[in-house]
C-alpha cells in the first residue's frame, strides 16, 4: 500500500493523530466529493429531480456493496446505521413466546439490550454460548445449546465494540446451515477492516455501518438479507412503500429484492457517499487492508505492553484493528486528556459498553485505539510517548 498517496488522499491525516477509526475514521477525498457534490446539486435543483438523475450511479450502491460482500445486489438494504439495519433484521423474526436466541458474551451492547427487550414484551428465551479459553465464542457450545434448545436465531458480533478480538462467525455460520437455524451477524467493526463473504460465513442477515472502517459518511449502514431469508418472506415491522406495494384496500405486495427492510426517504448523498467508501475499499482489496491495519495493531500493542503499569486487554485466537488498554491507578479521564492535549483521536470503553467482558478481565474502563491503513508506526510512536509520560 502507498501510505503517503492514501494519507494525501485524507485530509484529516495532516490535522491530527487518528486513532480512532473503530468510532468513526477520516473520509478520503472521493467520499467527501460524493456527498457535498450532491448536497449542492440537491440544495440546487431539488431532492426528487436529483435522485432521478442520478439513478444509476444510485444503484450503483448496491453493487458495490454486493461486491465487498460476495453477494448480490438484490441482497442489499441501505440504512441509517448499524443498529438500524440490525433491529430491522431481528424485528422480521417471528418469534414466538418461549422461543430462544442464542448469542455471545461479546455481542454488542445495543444487540444484548434489544435481546433483553424482546425477552422482557415477547418472553422469548435468550441464551449465552460458552467462551473458549484464549477468548471468543466456543463453536462447541453453540452446538451443544443448539442441540439442546433448538434456538429460532443466532445471533453473533463478529468483532466486539470493545476489544481487538474476532469472533469465529463461519463455525457458527455451518452450525446454523447443518441445523437451518436463522444466523444474524454485526459485522459493524469488521467491515472495511477485513474480507467479508457471505458465503463463506453462512449467514441470513449481516448488518454493518459506514463511517468506521469504511471510511464513508455518518448516519448510514446496510443490510445483507440472504435469498432464503427473502423467499422465506421475512420482512421488516413496519414496512413502508419501499418494502411493499398497497395493490388493493386491504393488501400489499412485498418487495421482493432487500429494499424490503428499507424505508422509502433516504438521504441519497450519503448513498453516494458510501458508495465511493466502498469502491475505494474494495479497489485497495481487503485483503491488503486487512494485513495494513493488523501490522499496527500488532505494533501498537507490543509497544504498550512494553510500558509499566499497562495491561493489553485483547483476547481471541484472531485479533484486528483494535487495540484495548487498561492503565493501572490512572483515571479514563486523565488518559483521554494527555491525548486530546496533544492532538491525537482515540476512544474510551466503558463497562456499560462491555458489562461480561469487563467484568471478567477486572476492569471499569479501557483505552481502545484503532489504527488504520493510513495511519504510521511513528504515530504510534508518538502516542506511546505521550502515554508513557503520564505513567
Ligand atoms: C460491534 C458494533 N456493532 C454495532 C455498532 C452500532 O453501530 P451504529 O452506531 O452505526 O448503529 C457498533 C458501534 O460502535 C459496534 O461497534
Amino acid at each position: 500500500m502507498d501510505t503517503q498517496a492514501l494519507r494525501n488522499d485524507t485530509p484529516g491525516c495532516s490535522l491530527h493523530i487518528h486513532l480512532n477509526n473503530a468510532g468513526a475514521s477520516l473520509q478520503p477525498m472521493p467520499v467527501i466529493q460524493a456527498v457535498q457534490d450532491y448536497l449542492t446539486e440537491e440544495s440546487l435543483h431539488g431532492g426528487y429531480e436529483v435522485a432521478a438523475k442520478h439513478a444509476a450511479q444510485i444503484a450503483g450502491f448496491y453493487d458495490a456493496t454486493a461486491s465487498l460482500l460476495n453477494a448480490h445486489a438484490h441482497n442489499i438494504a441501505f440504512a441509517g446505521s448499524a443498529t438500524d439495519a440490525y433491529f430491522r433484521a431481528l424485528s422480521s423474526i417471528p418469534f414466538e413466546p418461549g422461543d430462544v436466541l442464542l448469542t455471545t458474551d461479546d455481542d454488542y451492547v445495543s444487540n444484548q439490550i434489544a435481546f433483553l427487550f424482546l425477552q422482557k414484551r415477547f418472553k422469548i428465551k435468550l441464551l449465552r454460548a460458552e467462551k473458549l479459553p484464549e477468548g471468543g465464542v466456543d463453536p462447541q457450545s453453540v452446538n451443544e445449546l443448539m442441540d439442546a434448545h433448538q434456538p429460532k436465531l443466532v445471533a453473533v458480533t463478529h468483532v466486539p465494540t470493545n476489544s481487538g478480538l474476532v469472533q469465529d462467525v463461519e463455525a457458527v455460520g455451518q452450525l446454523c446451515q447443518e441445523r437451518d437455524v436463522w444466523y444474524l451477524v454485526d459485522a459493524c467493526q469488521s467491515a472495511g477492516q477485513m474480507p467479508l463473504d457471505v458465503a463463506k460465513i453462512g449467514c441470513d442477515f449481516l448488518s454493518a455501518t459506514m463511517r468506521k472502517w469504511l471510511r464513508g459518511p455518518r448516519g448510514a449502514g446496510f443490510l445483507y438479507v440472504s435469498d432464503l431469508a427473502l423467499g422465506a418472506g421475512f420482512e421488516p415491522i413496519f414496512p413502508d412503500m419501499a418494502g411493499g406495494v398497497w395493490v388493493e384496500p386491504d393488501h400489499y405486495e412485498l418487495e421482493k429484492s432487500a429494499k424490503r427492510f428499507e424505508q422509502w426517504e433516504k438521504n441519497y448523498a450519503l448513498v453516494l457517499g458510501s458508495k465511493a467508501a466502498i469502491e475505494y475499499a474494495n479497489n485497495l482489496g481487503l485483503e491488503a487492508i486487512e494485513g495494513a491495519v493488523t501490522g499496527l495493531a500488532d505494533y501498537t500493542r507490543s509497544q504498550l505492553s512494553a510500558l509499566p503499569g499497562v495491561r493489553v486487554l485483547d483476547r481471541g485466537v484472531q485479533k484486528c484493528g483494535i487495540v484495548t488498554a487498561h492503565f493501572k491507578g490512572k483515571t479514563p479521564a486523565a488518559v483521554k486528556k494527555a491525548l486530546d492535549d496533544a492532538n491525537i483521536h482515540a476512544g474510551i470503553g466503558t463497562a456499560t459498553n462491555a458489562q461480561i467482558d469487563f467484568t471478567e478481565k477486572g476492569v471499569g474502563w479501557a483505552l481502545r485505539l484503532s489504527p488504520h491503513y493510513f495511519n504510521t508506526t511513528a504515530e504510534i510512536d508518538t502516542t506511546i510517548q505521550v502515554l508513557s509520560r503520564i505513567l
